[in-house]
């Protein structure tokens, strides 16, 4: 059903790519600009979608044996994510059910863990396993005092969690179907190859550009070059969108390899061909494929809100299919990883930078998404949809979505 689904959109983008032609929107769409830099609207998409949305915490391979672990910020909230004895990945508020200190700093490998400040332990399914001097300290119910667990979904790989204990919004509801499509990368047998963290501009105004074809022959024309396709066909599922631009039945897939569709019988189509493009999940992720030294890859670029509404951070996995087992390929993955923080370092991020000083002047009523900007065009309405939306109301809009994709 869902290679179906693949096989239809790449027919799709080989017909208009044939045609030349693409798929447009309604209408040319304005934005007020006053969304990507007042504070209060900031504050507003950290409480009700950052704070309340299903986010996709780590790819699996980050956390690939039980035992693992790792700390990180989200919004202001401590987060702990663990691979548990029975394989599965919980998250927690990583904050001591004691006094709050964090619990854990960093990533590595731990069956417990100690806090740092009156030595409680944990184990790292959240059960509190021993409180220090427990006859001085007085009698405390243990079940009572577990780390408190967030809301957690492993699927294709990813590992999704809600930073509210008391969503009732079901992830995979949220996710409308579209975590099916991301199976088909087999993301869940890949391995973790490098990654790093980047600071970056506003949230939106970075994630603008994760949906956007049309800046890529212009700002950068000098990394991928001045004849880059610079158009894209958008396909949805609830909030999660895949771009991917119209091309002749001859794809090039990210390998050096060119398959000319029109030659192989549909159910053959390879994989890498029917998943071109990026894949976006709603509200911080993309992920593109690269073929870096030959193995085939993917970067996973994970979007956070930073400190102040100008501010962003990125953490870019980039995963593989296979560990790479010669030095040869180790060092054309790590050189491709290398030229993506290149690229998005000194031009997305930094045209970033400067797009919002100039809206910070306050000048401009609207910002532009063009009919062949669909994709952002629809990430801004669902982010307004989802501010405005109660959390009763949550679980009703993102049904119907799962339903229409099934
Ligand atoms: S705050 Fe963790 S043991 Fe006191
Ligand atoms: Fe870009």
């Amino acid at each position: 059903m869902s290679r179906e689904k693949l096989i239809e959109m790449t027919r799709s983008l080989v017909a208009h790519g044939e045609a030349d032609t693409m798929e447009l929107a309604d209408e040319v769409v304005g934005v007020p600009a006053s969304d990507y830099t007042d504070e209060e609207r900031f504050e507003l998409e950290k409480e009700r979608i950052f704070k309340r949305m299903p986010l996709m915490v780590a790819p699996s391979c980050e956390l690939p044996e039980p035992g693992c672990y790792k700390a990180m910020e989200i919004a202001g909230i401590p987060v702990l994510v663990t691979r548990q004895k029975d394989g599965t990945a919980q998250a927690f508020l990583n904050s001591c059910t004691h006094r709050g200190n964090p619990v854990a700093e960093g990533s590595g490998k731990a069956t417990r863990f100690t806090c740092g400040y009156h030595g409680w332990t944990f184990k790292n399914d959240g059960d509190l396993l021993a409180v220090a001097s427990p006859k001085d300290f007085g009698t405390v119910d243990k079940a009572q005092f577990c780390l408190t667990k967030f809301p957690t979904l492993e699927r294709a790989g990813l590992i999704w969690a809600t930073l509210d204990p008391r969503s009732t919004l079901d992830i995979a509801t949220y996710l409308c179907g579209y975590d099916e499509m991301l199976e088909h990368f087999g993301f869940k047998s890949w391995h973790l190859f490098e990654q790093r963290t980047l600071p970056g501009p506003n949230w939106k105004t970075a994630y603008d550009g994760y949906l956007d074809f049309y800046h890529l022959p212009v700002l950068h024309k000098d990394t991928f070059g001045a004849d880059f396709f610079n158009r894209a066909n958008y396909f949805a599922w609830g909030p999660h969108q895949r771009l991917a631009s119209p091309s002749t039945s001859a794809q090039k897939t990210g390998s050096d390899e060119i398959v000319d569709l029109t030659k192989i019988a549909e159910e053959d189509w390879p994989i890498d061909a029917l998943t071109q493009g990026v894949w976006t999940i709603f509200p911080h992720i993309s992920i593109a494929s690269f073929y870096g030294g030959g193995g085939r890859g993917a970067m996973i670029s994970q979007l956070f809100p930073g400190k102040t509404v100008g501010e962003s951070f990125t953490t870019q996995f980039y995963v593989m299919e296979n560990e790479p087992e010669d030095e040869a390929v180790r060092q054309g993955a790590h050189d491709q990883f290398a030229f993506l923080e290149t690229v998005v370092a000194d031009e997305d991020y930094t045209t970033g930078k400067r797009q919002h000083e100039a809206l910070q002047a306050g000048m401009m009523d609207k910002v532009w998404f063009g009919r062949n900007e669909g994709g952002g065009q629809v990430f801004h309405q669902w982010v307004d949809r989802l501010i405005k939306a109660d959390d009763a109301e949550l679980d009703a809009i993102f049904a119907p979505q799962l339903e229409a994709a099934e």
